[in-house]
């Protein structure tokens, strides 16, 4: 298999989708596919053998964690977790010591820190004194990992994605208040490869205004749809693709105890087998994990024929082992 890896984006951060033209993204997408191939076919893909990733988790993850370091292993080289709290960051050693010092010793930066207000403004920290790529692995306004998996997901299913609709749907999950980096970064990329979006949630629960703008415009110009909705059942009406996730209503309030009620006062916002029977026939079910049962969807759903959401998972692996070779 020819896995020849284009030199143009050595040494590029990733922290936004957003910042990578269609080209590079789909450059990205091709190798994901034949990282894919080569892994079912057994053969071994050492394209960053001797190289090191540093993967610091301000934040719990299992699909983040284990995709970026098994991926840095099937890549050849080692990826390293890191936690802030047996790291001297927790004693305040600063972003810019940090960056530094990890330059001088290995070939990437991954971190996760999706503290609303300061997450996204770390990783630019971050990356502003590093020598070597900052990759996002999910901050308080993006998570792009996330969404290059759902996308190459998306195409295996369904091929071109042009014109697919797309439901995003906020659902309610009362046990702890989720990052608004899902949906953010689902309505910036999906409008790009001309899937129409619908992104629903009660009036609580917008996402930032900077990134709504950001997804019509970005629609605009490719010449998809991108539509706001305060009703549930829209995100699933003659829709291709839901994915109906929870998160906080953190532009209206970030205080917990707040945001845990305003969470709890819409119980119906679930995906049952009766929305999912309002879109398509081949519509297909997907969530990021980990998903909330019983409270976002119900088991007949997440478990049943129309539910993608293990393929998703393991294309979080395929995606970024083509991320890191292109750019480590
Ligand atoms: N989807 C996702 O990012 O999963 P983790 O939080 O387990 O990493």
């Amino acid at each position: 298999m020819d896995l020849t890896i284009p030199t143009g984006l050595k040494g590029r951060d990733f922290i936004t989708t957003q910042e990578w033209s269609l080209e590079e993204l789909e450059s990205l997408f091709h190798l994901a596919e034949r990282l894919k191939r080569a892994r079912a076919a057994g053969e071994p893909t050492p394209l960053l053998a001797a190289k090191t990733l540093y993967m610091i988790f301000f934040d719990a993850s299992t699909r983040t964690r284990n995709s970026f370091e098994t991926g840095m292993t099937q890549l050849g080289g080692h990826g390293i977790y890191l936690s802030p709290d047996r790291m001297q960051i927790s004693h305040g050693e600063n972003a810019r010591d940090t960056a530094n010092v990890l330059s001088r010793y290995g070939d990437g930066i991954a971190i996760r820190q999706c503290t609303y207000g300061e997450g996204n403004a770390y990783l630019r920290e971050v990356a502003e004194h590093s020598e070597i790529p900052v990759l996002s692995m999910q901050c308080d306004v993006y998570h792009p990992c996330q969404i290059l998996a759902d996308y190459m997901t998306i195409r295996e299913r369904f091929g071109d994605t042009r014109g697919l609709k797309l439901g995003v749907a906020w659902t309610s999950a009362p046990n702890y208040v989720r990052p608004l980096s899902v949906p953010q970064s689902l309505i910036l990329m999906m409008p790009r490869f001309g899937l129409d979006v619908t992104l629903a949630y009660p009036p609580e629960f917008r996402l930032m205004p900077q990134i709504e703008e950001q997804a019509k415009a970005n629609a605009d110009a490719a010449g998809s749809r991108f539509e706001i909705t305060h009703c549930f059942e829209d995100a699933f009406e003659d829709a291709d693709v839901v994915i109906p996730k929870s998160w906080g209503p953190l532009v209206h309030t970030q205080d917990v105890q707040e945001g845990i009620g305003l969470i709890d006062r819409y119980p119906k916002w679930r995906c049952d087998a009766e929305r999912m029977a309002l879109g398509k026939d081949h519509l297909i079910y997907m969530h990021p994990l980990p998903a909330d049962r019983g409270r976002e969807v119900t088991d007949e759903v997440i478990d049943g024929p129309r539910s993608v959401v293990y393929d998703e998972a393991e294309n979080r692996l395929h995606v970024q082992k083509a991320l890191m070779a292109l750019v480590m």
